[in-house]
């Protein structure tokens, strides 16, 4: 799909990934662009940027979606594409708490049931539409420092296969970005996990390019990354050797943390 006089929302808009592929967007001429983040001051001073328009917005909210695509439609009169970006983070295995988990799963996978929820009807009636979810890598194969987002990030790639199953033969499209480390604040240069991703580390702005050419050839899997192709298949090739792989990855970083903290 073109993005040329397409009317485009973006989450997470205010900075990182989101706000290049706001500039990305912009660049294309679409009919209207709708950026939304939390802060709205943030937001704005990106819509103003952009040309677009700002609206603040918790994904993890149900209504707050519903009214995102609210006012795209009042404004615009029609929604295209809804890229589902906003994401979170937050580090650590079986310790931590429930209330983490359910941060995360709110708002790395709750988010895009709220966004299909509110945009399908409208696209099934005009008979198109474009969702792309913004999941990860880590969706596709682990991430060793974090078990709430790769739990999560599963469960974003899951969602939007299934979208795709249900209502791809109804014209709606569906993306799933899959990308390794980018440079964003999501990254944490001091641990050596996220310096091991920064080994393969893009910027933002080459994650929105490739998120553009994604939906340009209607690819379901965007892969900013294209080795995350080769590592996948290793995966679906031979399982058990895989997580044999990743173990000893596993040990040699977390020896890697011990001695920083050591040191
Ligand atoms: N940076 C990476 O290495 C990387 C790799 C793979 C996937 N991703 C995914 O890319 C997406 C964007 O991440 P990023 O790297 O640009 O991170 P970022 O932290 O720079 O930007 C994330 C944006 O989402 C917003 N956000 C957070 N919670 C929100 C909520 N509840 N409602 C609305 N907005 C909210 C933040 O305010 C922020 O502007 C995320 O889904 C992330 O998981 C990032």
């Amino acid at each position: 799909m073109e993005l040329q006089n397409k009317v485009v929302v973006i989450t997470g808009a205010a900075r990182g990934i989101g706000e290049s592929l706001a500039h990305r967007v912009a660049a294309q001429g679409p009919a209207g662009l709708v950026v939304s983040d939390l802060d709205l001051h943030e937001t704005q001073t990106v819509a103003g940027v952009v040309d677009g328009t700002a609206v603040a917005c918790d994904v993890s909210s149900e209504q707050d979606v519903q009214r995102l695509v609210a006012t795209t439609l009042d404004q615009y009169g029609r929604l295209d594409v809804l890229v589902s970006n906003a994401g979170i983070t937050f580090k650590g295995g079986l310790e931590t708490t429930n209330d983490k988990w359910q941060k995360m799963w709110d708002v790395n996978v709750m988010s895009r049931l709220y966004a299909a929820r509110a945009a399908i009807p409208h696209m099934l009636e005009r008979g198109s539409g474009y969702l792309v979810h913004t999941a990860s890598a880590a969706g596709l194969l682990t991430e060793i420092g974090s078990a709430t987002y790769s739990v999560t990030k599963h469960a974003d790639v899951a969602m939007a296969e299934w979208l795709s199953v249900c209502y791809g033969r109804h014209g709606i499209n569906v993306s799933c970005v899959c990308p390794l480390g980018v440079k964003t604040d999501m990254l944490d240069n001091d641990d050596p996990i996220h310096r091991y991703l920064h080994l393969h580390s893009i910027s933002a702005e080459q994650a929105a390019g490739s998120i553009v050419e994604g939906i340009r050839s209607e690819e379901f899997l965007i892969l900013p990354h294209p080795e995350v192709a080769d590592f996948f298949s290793m995966k679906t090739d031979d399982y058990d050797r895989w997580l044999r792989g990743m173990q000893r990855l596993r040990q040699k970083l977390t020896r890697q943390t011990n001695r920083d903290e050591a040191a």
